[in-house]
């Protein structure tokens, strides 16, 4: 992007969500792109056009009469919807960028082969002093279920086949994806389920994806099957869950998300023995890279160029 002078610098309003504000301006820099940080914004409030962030409170964006393009910072743009939050008419383009979706792949890597390998139970063991070697199955006799095939989904699919596992997934159109078995729609919910060993979700949160882990969808899995949720928590009923992993029927969880973050420290998860808790760490935006996402699409926006990975809050993500 030429910028010639400090006056006719592009400036990006920046919400972050940790305080990487530092980073942020050095690599929006490389862009000659100046950040405003979100404390800062009350000087700049008429002439702000692009802002990037991540849960702005209600009314906030509205403060800012020439916004013209909004960025989240995640993936997800449900820190958007909400009464007052997005002023209507304006795109929202979500986060895509390589170490979003490799952050991805390497913590459901850690979960599936940390679940498939019995790890936590050593870990259990480690700490009473036990000895105990179990057997364990080959990879090809377990299947991995993804909900969710798009970026990080597909991501994750493509990264597990190494192992050898067997690897299907739902979404709601269909996909073309070498040794991935595509379910799509509403329809082939139950028997992409029935097949599902180790059901990994990573559905955005939507009016339909709420509730899609309850008594009825989780009872469809293989006894014995486990759960690992880093999409959105409000994917889960989360008494089913507890019910269903008290049973047995479901032999474990890895959980990064939830209905309510922070997880309340009374909240019957921390106590149980099969549930493995994240702090909604599963992956995280890094300023580096994703400065040049959110800077390329400036780009391509100032040249009258359709921007890259809108979001669509009628569709929910
Ligand atoms: P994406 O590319 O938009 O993929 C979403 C996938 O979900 C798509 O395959 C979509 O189907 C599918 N889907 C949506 N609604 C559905 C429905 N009703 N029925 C069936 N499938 C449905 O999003 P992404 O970049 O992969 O990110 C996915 C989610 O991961 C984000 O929304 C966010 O919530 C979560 N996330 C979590 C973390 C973390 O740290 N825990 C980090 C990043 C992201 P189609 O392909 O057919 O549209
Ligand atoms: C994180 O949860 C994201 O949506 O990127």
């Amino acid at each position: 992007m030429q910028n010639t002078s400090n006056n006719s610098r592009t400036k990006v309003l920046v919400k972050s969500d940790f305080d990487r504000y530092a980073e942020w301006e050095l690599y929006f820099g490389r862009f000659n792109i100046d950040i405003v940080r979100w404390e800062d914004r009350q000087e700049h409030l008429q002439t702000l056009r692009f802002a990037l962030v991540w849960q702005p409170e209600p009314g906030s964006l509205a403060e800012l009469p020439a916004l013209e393009v909004i960025f989240s910072i995640g993936a997800g743009v449900d820190h958007l919807k909400g009464e007052n939050i997005v002023p209507e008419g304006i795109p929202i383009v979500r986060m895509v960028q390589d170490s979003l979706t490799s952050g991805m792949v390497e913590y459901i890597c850690y979960q599936i082969l940390a679940l498939h390998r019995d790890m936590y139970q050593y870990a259990r063991d480690q700490k009473a002093a036990v000895w105990k070697p179990v057997t364990y199955a080959l990879p090809k006799e377990r299947t991995i279920g993804i909900l969710g095939l798009g970026v990080l989904g597909s991501a994750v699919g493509r990264a597990l086949q190494q192992f050898g596992f067997n690897i299907i997934g739902w979404s709601r159109s269909e996909k073309s994806i070498d040794n991935i078995q595509s379910y799509y729609g509403d329809a082939q919910l139950e028997a992409f389920l029935e097949k599902t060993d180790y059901l990994v979700c990573l559905l955005p949160n939507t009016l339909e994806t709420t509730g899609i882990l309850n008594q009825k969808t989780l009872s469809t899995l293989p006894k014995g099957a486990y759960v690992i949720n880093a999409g959105r928590g409000t994917a889960v009923v989360d008494n089913d869950l507890i019910a269903a992993l008290q049973s047995g029927h479901i032999a474990g969880a890895a959980l990064d998300v939830f209905n309510l973050e922070p997880l309340s420290s009374d909240h019957p998860y921390w106590q149980m023995e099969n549930v493995f808790i994240t702090p909604h760490i599963a992956s995280m935006t890094h300023p580096e890279g994703s400065a040049a996402h959110v800077a390329q699409n400036i780009g391509r926006y100032l040249e009258g160029k359709p921007l890259t990975h809108l979001a669509d809050l009628k569709r929910g993500y």
